[in-house]
């Protein structure tokens, strides 16, 4: 799929909130890399930089992989939100540097501060990308009308917001990203509640596929907007995320899970 002009992905992503500078988590980058993934999303705040420091580390010199990172949010333990130009502009030269590159493929309003007018944050976004230090913006956990109203100011080419089988109180941001060819990031895809257990029985028999390869094959047929980036560090399964790709869900099998 397409992510704004110019990127290029496949429609499975990695997320990497648990990536750390370690030989587990590079490879794991490296595995998915090999399997196919080439929409790798981070943020400054992910294990305090360590996140982006591994990606820039195992990946700076692979070619065709886009890296998202994100600004506007602090560290754990209490991701306060502050998408002040300031703390935006520290932590995009933190990713540059960390990321070990001139220029961010894209990069994520990680959230909308409440205390900061979203022109001001998106108006640092919009300049950083002039001055070539970001190539696409997007936006995260944001309504339509705060999309809409970005959208006056720069191109926004995605929209990463909470949404899986059964989160789906972003359904209309689904659709409006759909229609308007802006890409959909789902954070947290896989945390889905399975109530219906009968079900995913008969689906795991039918494709011959775990819950979370069938979770994952709904939300890529939910919406061709839609790109979700499952979170792991299990070699198995990456291979089995990438390989619900291959899933075709049958309409009525999608319906009866839309409705779990
Ligand atoms: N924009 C935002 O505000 C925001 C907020 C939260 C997260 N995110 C992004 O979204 C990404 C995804 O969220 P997440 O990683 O927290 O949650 P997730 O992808 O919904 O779930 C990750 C969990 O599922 C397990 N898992 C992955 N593939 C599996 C499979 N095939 N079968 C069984 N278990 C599997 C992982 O463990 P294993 O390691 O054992 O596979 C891990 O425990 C993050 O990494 C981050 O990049 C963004």
């Amino acid at each position: 799929m397409k992510i704004g002009k110019d990127l290029t992905v496949n429609r499975i992503g990695l997320g990497t909130n648990r990536i750390v500078d370690d030989e587990v988590s590079a490879q794991a980058l490296r595995k998915a890399v090999e399997l196919g993934v080439n929409f790798i999303d981070t943020a400054a705040a992910y294990t305090g930089g360590s996140s982006e420091a591994a990606i820039g580390k195992t990946l700076s010199n692979t070619k065709n992989v886009v890296i998202a990172t994100k600004g506007g949010m602090l560290p754990p333990p209490d991701w306060a939100v502050d998408s002040s130009p300031e703390m935006l502009s520290k932590q995009l030269e933190a990713s540059l540097k960390n990321l070990r590159t001139s220029s961010i493929d894209l990069y994520f309003l990680h959230r909308v501060d409440p205390k900061v007018p979203l022109k001001e944050s998106i108006g640092f976004l919009k300049q950083m990308k002039e001055d070539g230090k970001i190539k696409n913006v997007g936006l995260s956990e944001v309504t339509i009308d705060q999309i809409e109203e970005a959208r006056k100011m720069v191109d926004i080419v995605a929209v990463e917001n909470e949404y899986n089988l059964t989160t789906k109180h972003h359904d209309s941001v689904v659709d409006y990203c759909g229609k308007n060819g802006l890409a959909f990031v789902p954070f947290f895809p896989l945390h889905f509640q399975i109530k219906d257990s009968g079900l995913f029985e008969r689906l795991r028999n039918r494709y011959q596929a775990t819950d979370q390869q069938l979770a994952l094959a709904w939300l890529l047929k939910r919406s061709p907007a839609m790109l979700p980036i499952p979170g792991s560090l299990s070699m198995e399964h990456l291979r089995q995320n990438v390989n619900s790709l291959k899933i075709d869900l049958s309409e009525a099998d999608f319906d009866s899970m839309s409705s779990i």
